[in-house]
């Protein structure tokens, strides 16, 4: 079975844009292999099956006029959470079919990103407390679409033992290969995770994200998840810099993902965004490069794949993932 079909994932939170792509869409994107149109009306964003109820037209084909999307097949009119607001061929004021209205999925704003969740959600957004501090800021950086399986993005965004392997060109080559002995636990606000210390080249491409010249510098970092696929990792310098990282991994289908990260720091926002997260782009890139190799979506079971004991945390993150897509 696709892992995109198990229905307990229909219950939880995944960003599949930006903010400012729906300002005011639509936008057509693809959840868990839905297909949906997102659009603003009466500043909330609207999404829904990318389907119109009267013959089935991508309404990611219309436009949005004012606060009302219109379809592009017969120009019916739909609003504020997703009301059928005007029938053209009914002419002006005629009542419209109950059945009209768009049967609208859950969706959320927060992070700069927009979130939804098939079905009625069975837990609230992962929670990044940084983001209610005033001393750090908050960087987007756009959504990729990946041809790689979600699963095996969280995979990699746990395991640090590849760094000194596929991150030679930004920050890995050189570094130690042997992985100390990892501890698991319960991080804050539902993350669990854990905690561990690396060295970092900093070439000079690094430099505006490390806040440092220094060659090599020491990170003291946690690597934590929520289920069902969000990982966050927190990297703290000796200065006293945060870096924090949400990496969002979104099922498009069982080995096509979105890709988004989103950055909060506490320096003293005098670097320009883009140029701080830069180094984390090519970071990002060297993932993708490498990860675009492996074909299909990443077996769960637990005897499936060889791991050793740098693997603890996917491990981890696998099992409870496992458990979560077979609870149906
Ligand atoms: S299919 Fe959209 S208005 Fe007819
Ligand atoms: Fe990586």
């Amino acid at each position: 079975m696709q892992f995109v079909q198990a229905g307990a994932l229909r219950r939880h939170w995944y960003p599949v844009a930006e903010t400012e792509d729906v300002a005011p869409g639509p936008v057509k994107v693809t959840l868990l292999g839905e297909d949906l149109v997102l659009y603003r009306a009466g500043g909330s964003v609207v999404a829904a099956p990318d389907r119109g109820p009267h013959r089935e037209a991508p309404l990611s084909l219309g436009r949005v006029e004012g606060e009302t999307l219109v379809c592009a097949y017969h120009g019916w009119g739909f609003g504020e959470d997703g009301a059928c607001v005007s029938v053209p061929s009914s002419g002006e004021g005629a009542a419209v079919p109950p059945t009209a209205h768009l049967p609208c999925v859950h969706v959320r704003e927060r992070y700069g990103l927009v979130w939804v969740a098939l079905e009625e959600p069975v837990d609230d957004l992962p929670v990044v407390a940084h983001d209610e501090d005033p001393a750090f800021r908050r960087i987007n950086t756009g959504v990729e679409v990946w041809a790689v399986s979600a699963t095996r993005m969280v995979d990699n965004f746990l395991d640090i033992s590849h760094f000194p392997w596929v991150h030679t060109g930004t920050f890995g080559a050189g570094q130690a290969t042997e992985v100390p002995k990892i501890d698991l636990e319960e991080l804050d606000n539902g993350w669990y995770g854990y905690a561990y210390e690396v060295d970092a080249n900093n070439p000079d491409e690094a430099t505006a994200t490390s806040g440092s010249d220094e060659d090599v510098v020491h990170r003291w970092m946690s690597t934590g998840f929520v289920l069902p696929l969000t990982v966050r990792s927190t990297i703290r310098y000796a200065d006293g810099l945060e870096h924090i990282l949400l990496l969002c991994s979104t099922p498009i289908d069982d080995v096509t993902s979105y890709f988004t990260f989103v950055v909060w720091r506490n320096d003293d926002f005098s670097v320009d965004a883009q140029e701080v997260v830069s180094f984390d782009r090519a970071i990002g890139a060297e993932d993708k490069a490498m990860l675009e190799q492996v074909p299909g979506s990443l077996p769960l079971g637990r005897t499936d794949l060889v791991s050793v004991q740098s693997d603890k945390p996917s491990v981890e993150w696998r099992r409870r993932f496992l458990e979560l897509v077979e609870a149906d």
